[in-house]
């Protein structure tokens, strides 16, 4: 990925320090933020200065690795712990987060003494980071195949290279079909309450030169009845056993609209984000956000200020769901790094 021409990841660390693109700030802002401790970490989670299935997933591996160095001989074990317990607790729904924990903690349990686990959960961790990359690309040049010569892709939320280290997931086979010098066009969803559509999908197409319109939510309907719509593909922060998706709340919708339009409806995501410990998408755990968030909105101030602005009446109270499931029967197809799959096969891929 590249922002203004230069080359970037979305996260990566430096001497101990994790560092990532500030995401609230985007797009009037382009800021990388210092992440000098696990619970600087945990912070940016939570907070969402970092989001995105992948990129928790990345942040949170290298927050295992600063949780190893930071832990004292003494006690080493207990510290490790409640680091781990303290990431985990940051956001409930994407698989990504609980799969990169597990995966540095499991290798340093492996460890044979203090020393060896300080260095592998490093190693790991970057491995994760890397891996994620590589297999977004791998997405990118299964995802390209569906994608014809002017094709137009609708896409909710934003699933692009700033949801994980590089190339992202749902945008990554359009990325992918424009260096193959396909022409594509994408109708990006502007995703209320957090509006990742208007706000972070809109960003990446313009650095990328896509060419793209963001549409209000309710207008996905209105371009897919028209036949303006050729494919949908969304990301996953959670992929159950039995296929059913955990995205962004107003996925499921967009998943009935394409079914009712005979649109094919395809989701993208690496293996890390597959959760065969849920057997159905009732057992994904869905998070509820700050009701602020759908009573207000964010956006730049004449003045230059990023500031958050009240929409309803000061008394009035919202819901906010962070995400729904699609059922299996809906999606055409997943798109993984190793190929697509019916969603009724996603259980035989096994999270590297
Ligand atoms: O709440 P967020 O911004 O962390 O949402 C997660 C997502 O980015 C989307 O649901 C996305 O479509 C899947 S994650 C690549």
């Amino acid at each position: 990925m590249k922002v203004n021409g230069k080359a970037y990841r979305t996260v990566w660390m430096e001497d101990g320090v994790v560092k990532v693109i500030h995401q609230a700030l985007l797009p009037h802002i382009f800021k990388i933020v210092d992440l000098p401790d696990h619970r600087a970490v945990a912070e940016a989670i939570s907070s969402m200065i970092i989001r995105g299935a992948g990129a928790i997933g990345d942040v949170a591996g290298y927050g295992m690795a600063q949780v190893a160095r930071e832990a004292p001989d003494e006690g080493f074990w207990d510290y490790v712990n409640s680091g781990a317990q303290r990431l985990r607790q940051t956001r409930p729904t994407a698989q990504n987060l609980f799969y990169a924990v597990k995966k540095v903690l499991d290798a340093m349990k492996a460890a044979p003494n203090i020393k060896e686990a300080r260095r592998i959960a490093q190693e790991v961790a970057q491995g994760i980071a890397d891996a994620d990359a590589a297999q977004c690309e791998a997405i990118g040049r299964y995802g390209a195949d569906l994608i014809k010569d002017g094709a137009r892709v609708l896409t909710h939320c934003n699933a692009g290279w700033l949801a994980f280290a590089d190339w992202g997931s749902a945008l990554a086979p359009i990325y992918m079909a424009k260096r193959q010098g396909k022409k594509v066009f994408v109708f990006a969803d502007e995703t209320r309450p957090r509006c990742q559509g208007a706000i972070l999908t809109a960003w990446e197409l313009y650095q990328e030169d896509v060419d793209y319109a963001v549409i209000a939510d309710n207008a996905a309907g209105y371009f897919m009845h028209r036949g303006d719509v050729d494919l949908v593909i969304t990301g996953a922060d959670r992929i159950a056993a039995n296929g059913d998706t955990a995205n962004k709340i107003g996925t499921y919708e967009k998943a009935v609209l394409a079914h009712e339009n005979g649109v094919p409806f395809y989701i993208a995501a690496p293996s890390s984000t597959i959760d065969l410990q849920c057997p159905s998408g009732d057992a994904i755990p869905i998070e509820e956000r700050s009701e602020e968030e759908v009573l207000g909105a964010v956006g730049l101030t004449a003045e230059g200020v990023v500031t958050r602005v009240r929409i309803t009446h000061a008394k009035a109270h919202a819901r906010n769901p962070g995400f729904d499931v699609t059922p299996a029967r809906y999606i055409a197809g997943i798109i993984t790094e190793h190929g697509i799959s019916k969603p009724d096969k996603i259980k035989l891929i096994k999270p590297s």
